[in-house]
């Protein structure tokens, strides 16, 4: 029986395969290009990306899941089946496939039906729901006991989940719209002022990933294109990391905050398996240098991230598949 993974990220769709053991088997763009007057679907994922800020005034870019919600469902559909059919899955296919599907953790009712009707929509039968914690911390190669909580922290592009867990449940968990996008957007900003410079939004993500730091010592210089904002002709100019450390800076020490909001009144045991364990970060936005250096730091915690922080979640889903006990102790229970 075909047995996927799916984590549905508000900047990358990932999917991860257990039956064939291949692993994880598709990374997109979660994105769709819409013409602006019927609404017909130009391109989806990879193509879609490329094409931002790039196409005429009528074909929009869309985000169908954004920030962890389904903002339209036909196209997370259509963007879901098309990346399956990309991994060889057809829709007839898909009515015999077990499927596990990242939730973001303590979703409303309302919004957790708009992902049981995407799934019946793509026409998946078989679907267990997992909050993203669990799915984040085993991918990252936790150990979930009863008896032992830890505490995650997953910043996507989108969304930052912090949660302490156990077998049991969440502890204490908050889900945020606060990730790498607004980063981006700060960079957009600050390049305007700076350097009189308006940058894509493809540009801004490049310049954040490839020389954004949280290091004091942040060097990293890059030669951004764009255009001007005085002559509005096309132009580049030359950008410095430590010019965009801040636009970095602010959105970590949000996310601090609330993650240490998380840890206030943890019951005194869970404090203290939390202290002694660290903390296990995830997320794309801990591969931009010295973040997850910085979160240690000012958490005054051990902290622990995988080689592919990005790819944490769906692999904890891989985990799951491959351990039918374990799902059933981490899968929601109200489907
Ligand atoms: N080397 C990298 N690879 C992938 N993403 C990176 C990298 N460096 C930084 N990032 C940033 O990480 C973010 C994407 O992370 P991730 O794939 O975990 O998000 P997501 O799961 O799609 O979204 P969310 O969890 O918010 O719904 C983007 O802002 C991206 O620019
Ligand atoms: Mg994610």
């Amino acid at each position: 029986m075909i047995k996927l993974a799916i984590d549905l990220g508000s900047s990358v769709t990932k999917i991860y395969r257990a039956d064939t053991n291949s692993g994880i088997v598709l990374a997109e763009p979660s994105c769709v290009a819409v013409s602006g007057e019927d609404g017909e679907i130009k391109a989806i994922g990879k193509e879609a990306k490329n094409l931002i800020g790039k196409t005429a005034e009528l074909t929009k870019i869309v985000y169908p899941i954004y920030e962890g919600v389904v903002v339209d469902m036909r196209l997370a559909a259509a963007m879901l089946t098309a990346f399956l059919s990309r991994i060889g899955i057809k829709k007839s296919a898909l009515k015999r496939a077990q499927v596990l599907l990242n939730i973001p953790c303590g979703l409303s009712g309302k919004r957790f039906a708009e992902y049981q009707q995407l799934v019946e929509d793509c026409e998946i039968k078989k679907v267990r729901f997992v909050e993203q914690p669990y799915l984040s911390a085993l991918g990252a190669g936790a150990v979930i006991s009863d008896t032992d909580p830890i505490f995650c922290l997953d910043i996507g592009g989108g969304v930052t989940n912090a949660a302490v867990i156990s077998a049991n449940g969440i502890i204490s968990g908050i889900s945020i719209n606060v990730g790498g996008n607004n980063m981006d957007a700060n960079i957009i900003s600050k390049i305007a002022s700076n350097n009189s410079l308006l940058v894509g939004a493809l540009t801004a993500e490049k310049i954040k990933n490839e020389i954004g730091s949280l290091s004091v010592s942040a060097l990293g210089t890059m030669v951004a294109e764009g255009s001007s904002t005085e002559t509005c002709q096309p132009a580049s100019s030359s950008v410095q990391a430590a010019d965009l450390t801040e636009c970095i800076r602010v959105y970590i020490n949000k996310i601090i905050e609330y993650a240490t909001g998380v840890l206030w009144q943890l019951p005194a045991e869970v404090a203290a398996a939390v202290n002694r364990n660290g903390v296990y970060l995830s997320g794309g936005v801990m591969k931009i240098s010295h973040v997850p250096q910085y979160i240690g730091a000012k958490l005054n915690m051990r902290y622990r991230v995988c080689e592919e922080p990005q790819f944490a979640t769906v692999l904890g889903g891989g985990v799951l598949l491959q351990d039918r006990e374990l799902l059933n102790t981490f899968a929601k229970k109200d489907e």
